[in-house]
């Protein structure tokens, strides 16, 4: 095996040229490639649960971060590192640059977005949220900066239903953005008053629960986890409903052998880490006919692998840098900064 410094002098000698072929074709030796590049740039790599496995053990093997979203924003504004490269979706590398002007964010891929940011466009939104101004806006983390920069809260699933609690005390009706299901879902635990905005996860969306209810009953011991982003009909199934660092502390506390998850395949990675000694099925997303049956797996996270985190590293370049306009930036940090002292208060 080649010392990761030679790997590092051949990968950077040829970086005039064309990058992509001079980077290492053994796994091992392109991921040894990728921590030293991340040491030299006092870099830290921040990766959602949604990455490959492959991304996920790099993270690991760097002591970088792997976690949910929430987790992810805590972790890049707490981190020492100059410089932050996030595998996840675009919204969450905005996050990161909102919560750490003073850092550079680095993506693999830029275009890796998500159908709730893209399916809530900032001049309906205004429009939406100007139309009912006795309303208090409250946005899911996955919304552009700008939709954030509109709200007065932001929230990710694993405190959205504590938010929500805490604003229907204070007697407050709220404007809920962008996913229907997980506002569905809100309503329904917390009894609040709420308006919906129509988004969807073109992932979660697709969780089909006559399926789903087959699966359990060939497992009728099984527990079945869900992630609210699922339709209503499949949540309803759920014996566990949270985000997904709740599901795999769902998975380790339940006392069930076997756990049918409806959520991003990607989880599996650290779930089945967290209970080696479990099953795990996979929920499923489509009928008989379907040629796949279990395809829940987010193109945009999948757009993160090795060789698009040692090209970013190696090249630092602005085409894959989080740019936000300071002042946008500003409007868009009150609201997230509220949700993460929040939760800290909790
Ligand atoms: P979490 O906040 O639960 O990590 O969810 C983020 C996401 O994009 C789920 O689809
Ligand atoms: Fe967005 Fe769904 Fe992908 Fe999560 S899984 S990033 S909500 S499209």
């Amino acid at each position: 095996m080649l010392p990761s410094s030679i790997l590092l002098q051949r990968a950077l000698k040829n970086s005039a040229g064309d990058l992509c072929h001079s980077l290492p074709e053994k796994q091992h030796e392109l991921t040894d490639l990728i921590k030293s590049l991340l040491k030299k740039n006092n870099a830290t790599l921040i990766s959602h649960y949604y990455t490959s496995a492959d991304v996920q053990r790099l993270t690991d093997e760097s002591n970088g971060c792997i976690s949910d979203s929430l987790e992810m924003a805590r972790y890049g504004q707490d981190c020492d590192a100059e410089l932050l490269i996030v595998a996840g979706v675009r919204f969450m590398g905005e996050t990161a640059k909102i919560l750490s002007p003073e850092k550079r964010v680095l993506m693999p891929d830029l275009n890796a977005t998500c159908s709730l940011d893209t399916g809530c466009p900032i001049e309906e939104f205004t429009a939406f949220c100007d139309a009912h101004p006795d309303y208090t806006v409250v946005v899911y983390a996955n919304t552009s900066a700008a939709v954030k920069a509109r709200s007065d809260w932001v929230v990710t699933s694993s405190i959205a239903l504590e938010v929500v609690e805490h604003l229907t005390a204070l007697g407050k009706k709220i404007i809920w953005a962008p996913d229907k299901h997980l506002g569905h879902y809100i309503q329904q635990t917390t009894g609040a008053e709420m308006l919906m905005w129509n988004g969807s996860c073109i992932v979660h969306d697709e969780f089909k629960a006559h399926e789903l209810e087959k699966l359990k009953n060939i497992y009728p011991d099984a527990a079945i986890l869900v992630h609210p982003e699922s339709p209503a009909a499949v949540v309803k199934l759920a014996d566990f409903v949270g985000s997904t660092s709740a599901l795999i502390k769902a998975a380790k506390t339940r006392s069930e052998t076997t756990l049918i998850v409806a959520t991003d395949k990607g989880i599996f990675y650290k779930m089945q880490q967290a209970v080696p000694d479990k099953i795990l099925l996979e929920a499923p997303t489509g009928g008989t006919s379907a040629t796949c049956k279990s395809c829940a797996m987010c193109p945009w996270m999948a757009m993160n692998d090795l060789q698009s985190i040692a090209l970013t590293l190696m090249e630092r370049s602005t085409d894959k840098e989080i740019f936000i306009n300071e002042s946008l930036r500003k409007k868009a940090l009150y609201p997230l900064q509220r949700m993460l002292d929040f939760s800290a208060s909790l």
